[in-house]
Order: C-alpha cells, then structure tokens, then sequence
C-alpha cells in the first residue's frame, strides 16, 4: 500500500450519487421543475449557509438540534441551512420591497440536518419548494395541493395521499381538552407518533410525562378518540365553539371544495387530523405527501407560516408552500418502478458509434456528429480495444440501444450500419438518412 494512503469514505448520512441514481433523479427534479414552471412559479436560489440566528430565529429548539453550525475564523457563527423555508422569508424581508405579491417561486438546492441516518433520512438532501407569498387566500393552499397531487402523478407514482389539517383546528382542540399551553408542542410531537408506534404507546407517553408533559388519562383518551376518527365532522363537533377551531374547520372545508376542480387532487387530498408536522412555524394548514410503500417518512410536507417573513421584515405577510424531498421521491420510484422510469428509458446514450480500425476513426466522428444533430444521444467510442465484439458488450452493459458500424465497406459507400440490440436486427443504409431511422425506431 502506498505511503500515507487516506481511506477514502463519507460521512453517514451523506452519498455520493452515481449516474444510475443521477439520471432517475434528473428525471425527477426536470419532472418537478415543468410542474413547478406549469403553476407560474419563479426560480430562486440562496447562499448554502447564513447567520446563525437567522436559522434559529422562529422553528424551535427542534430546528436548533438541525444545525450543523459553522464556525468562521473573524469568531462569528454561520450553519447550513436545514430548510429553504427560512431563507425565502429572509429573501421576501430583503428583497420585498421590489418584488410583485403575491410572490411565488422555486427552490431546488440541498439543505443539511445533523440527525440519526436511517431508511429514508439523510444529513444531506434535495428539497424542492414551491411557495406563494403575500396572500391569506385559502386559494393559495389549494393550488399547492394541486401541484403536489399533479407533480405525484407526472413522476409515475401511484396511490398517494396528500394528507390535510390545520394548526387551528389542534388549537381548539387542545383548548378544548384544557392542554396547558406550555405543554401543547410536546403533545403534538407525541400525538404526531400515532402512525409509527401506535395508539396504546402514545397515550402511554402522554399520561406518563414522558412526552415532556403529562395529561390526564380522560384528556389523552378524550384528544386520541377524536384524532382517530379522521372524521372533520366529528372534530367539528368539538372545536366549533373555540374560535381558532371554527377558523381551522372552515378553512379545512374550503381547501377540500377547491382542490375537487382535479380527479387526482379531489381523491389525494384527505383531511388528516392526527397530522401534526414537526417545524413550528407553521399557523394554518398542514399538508404532507404519503405513500404506502415504501415506508419512508412523507415524500413532502408544508403549509402555511403566517408569521415566519414577519419575523425578519417586522411586518405581516401571509404564507404557504411545500417541499418535496429528491431521495424519497427517488427511493419510491425505485421500489414502484412505473414504466418509462427503466434503466432503458433512462440510458445516458441512445447510439453508440463504434470504431473500426484508427483509419476510419474520422467516419466515425462524422457519423457521431450527424447523429448528434439531428438531437440523437450518440457515444463515440473511446476504449481501448479495436474488437466490434469488445464494442457491442460495451454497449450492452450501458444499456445503450443501438449501435452504428462503419466498416471499409461502408466507409466506401457514405453509409453506415445500423444494429438493434434487443432484436439483433441490423440494416446498412446511407449516412444522411442513418439519424432519421435511428430515431424512428427507438
Ligand atoms: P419537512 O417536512 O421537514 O418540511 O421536509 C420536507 C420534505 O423533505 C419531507 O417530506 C421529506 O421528503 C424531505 N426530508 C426531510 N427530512 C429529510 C431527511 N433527513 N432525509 C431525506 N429527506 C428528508 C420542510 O422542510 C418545510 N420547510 C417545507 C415547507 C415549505 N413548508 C412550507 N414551505
């Protein structure tokens, strides 16, 4: 071994995407980005890391365990961001004066979280954020659940939810149920394990204080029973007499009318009122994409941040949106596989064109070239072996569908032939009529 050799490695939680993972992810991230041009979304970017305090400053001290802080050497402290979320309201404070309202714009860029790695959780990952500032307009809500339930459609993936509540209505009920203010964020990070570990075992944690509060029995029985109804009805009955909670409902049911102006939306969307989500910022409505396999957390989550902008400009502006996390959308299509997403269908090149002897090397540059043209994804081979049988396995392994040969006997002619590799099928015809066919065909 040589001397002083460095193990290469990464940091768990931290992959290196190779071109098999890139290319279905560029898929996914050019499938999101139509989508997201479709809506009449405008593209942003921001730095990777800001101040400190920007980062900390509204999402609670769960945003505070994200942080892998960076410290600069004039002593002041940086981190990399955890959100997109965050620094968009920075942005609207800064730049707000300037821009049209309600303003609406994507963010595709990675962000960093110092958590335990497992299945579907990565320290570092893709987020892809739509957001509409400026407007309280339910409206505004119900064309990010469209987007989402669209964009889910477009990428292949099938039997979603789009999971729906609202802060309010959580509020009227722990209003309702007496929860003690104080106690309310660590109630609703308990409730929100209802899916993972299951009734029993939350109200376990809840009535014995493990949750960072502790309820009565009949309050955890009382708030459990309406939670697993799933019923807005049946939650109506409860909060409507508490202010936040008639808000939340009727907004609920607004969203709901509106997003039925889509088969996919009208059947994805579902009021979910054990969904809790995890970030604090969040005011009004709540929304996260789920699937039933694999079982990965949400594919995206948002809503609506009220007060985030106001806390870096001083003034209020209403907002909502949602981000789509790139690896679990990834993960997903992997394991679903729907048709159009294979390997074949994801190949980097569509032709290669082999050499046959460093002679004819210039025609088949020239036939690389013309294939090229007429917007064909075409390799010209570079390895090192003269055999054609070396070239077509080559072929083989990368998938590549279809292979140009110009031997002496084509060179002499202007043309070139052409072999199908699924077929073994093969045809010499002319040069200038090769890319036509070949695009026929594929
Ligand atoms: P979030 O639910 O924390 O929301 O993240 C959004 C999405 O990012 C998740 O649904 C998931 O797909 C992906 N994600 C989250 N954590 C991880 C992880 N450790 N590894 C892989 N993927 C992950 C937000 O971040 C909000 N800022 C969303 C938002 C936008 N709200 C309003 N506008």
């Amino acid at each position: 071994m040589a001397k002083g050799k460095v193990e290469p490695r990464i940091f768990k939680g931290t992959r290196d995407l190779l071109p098999e993972t890139m290319r279905l992810r560029n898929r996914v991230i050019g499938t999101l980005r139509a989508v997201f041009e479709a809506y009449g979304f405008e593209p942003l970017e921001t730095p990777a890391f800001e101040f400190y305090d920007i980062l900390t400053g509204k999402s609670g001290e769960e945003a505070d365990h994200l942080l892998f802080p960076l410290a600069y050497q004039d002593g002041r402290t940086l981190a990399l961001r955890y959100d997109l979320t965050v620094p968009l309201s920075r942005v609207v404070a800064m730049y707000g004066k300037s821009m049209a309202f309600p303003f609406r714009r994507y963010q595709i860029q990675p962000v960093w979280r110092a958590e335990k790695p497992q299945k579907g959780r990565y320290r570092e990952f893709l987020q892809c954020d739509v957001d509409i500032v400026g407007t309280p307009a339910m409206a505004a809500d119900a064309e990010i659940l469209l987007l989402a339930s669209e964009a889910m459609e477009r990428l292949g993936l099938e039997g979603f939810t789009a999971a729906l509540n609202h802060r309010m209505i959580i509020d009227g009920l722990y209003e309702r149920f007496d929860v003690d203010e104080k106690d309310r964020i660590f109630v609703s990070r308990t409730l929100d394990k209802i899916d993972k570990v299951g009734r029993d075992e939350v109200r376990r944690m809840l009535v014995e204080g493990e949750a960072g509060a502790t309820l009565d029995a009949c309050v955890a029985d009382g708030l459990l029973d309406v939670l697993e109804k799933a019923d807005l009805d049946a939650v109506e009955e409860q909060v409507r007499s508490t202010n936040a909670g008639a808000r939340g409902v009727t907004e609920v049911r607004e969203i709901l009318e509106m997003v039925r102006v889509s088969d996919t939306a009208g059947r994805a969307v579902r009021y979910a009122p054990s969904l809790m989500r995890g970030l604090d910022y969040y005011t009004g409505p709540v929304f996260e994409m789920v699937v039933e396999k694999p079982r990965i957390g949400s594919l995206g989550g948002g809503g609506r941040y009220d007060g985030l902008v106001g806390l870096f400009s001083g003034e209020d502006v209403p907002a909502t949106g949602f981000s789509f996390g790139v690896e679990r959308l990834v993960d997903a299509l992997q394991e679903s596989r729907p048709p159009g997403l294979d390997a074949r269908a994801l190949r980097a090149a569509e032709i290669l064109v082999t050499v046959f002897s460093p002679e004819l090397r210039p025609n088949a540059l020239a036939a690389a070239q013309a294939f090229r043209a007429a917007d064909l994804r075409a390799e010209l081979y570079l390895g090192a072996s003269r055999k054609l049988k070396k070239q077509f396995d080559y072929a083989n392994k990368k998938n590549i569908p279809v292979v140009a040969v110009i031997g002496p006997d084509e060179a002499a002619q202007g043309a070139v032939t052409l072999k199908w590799m699924d077929a073994g099928e093969q045809e010499t015809l002319p040069l200038a009529s090769a890319p036509a066919r070949a695009k026929e065909k594929l």
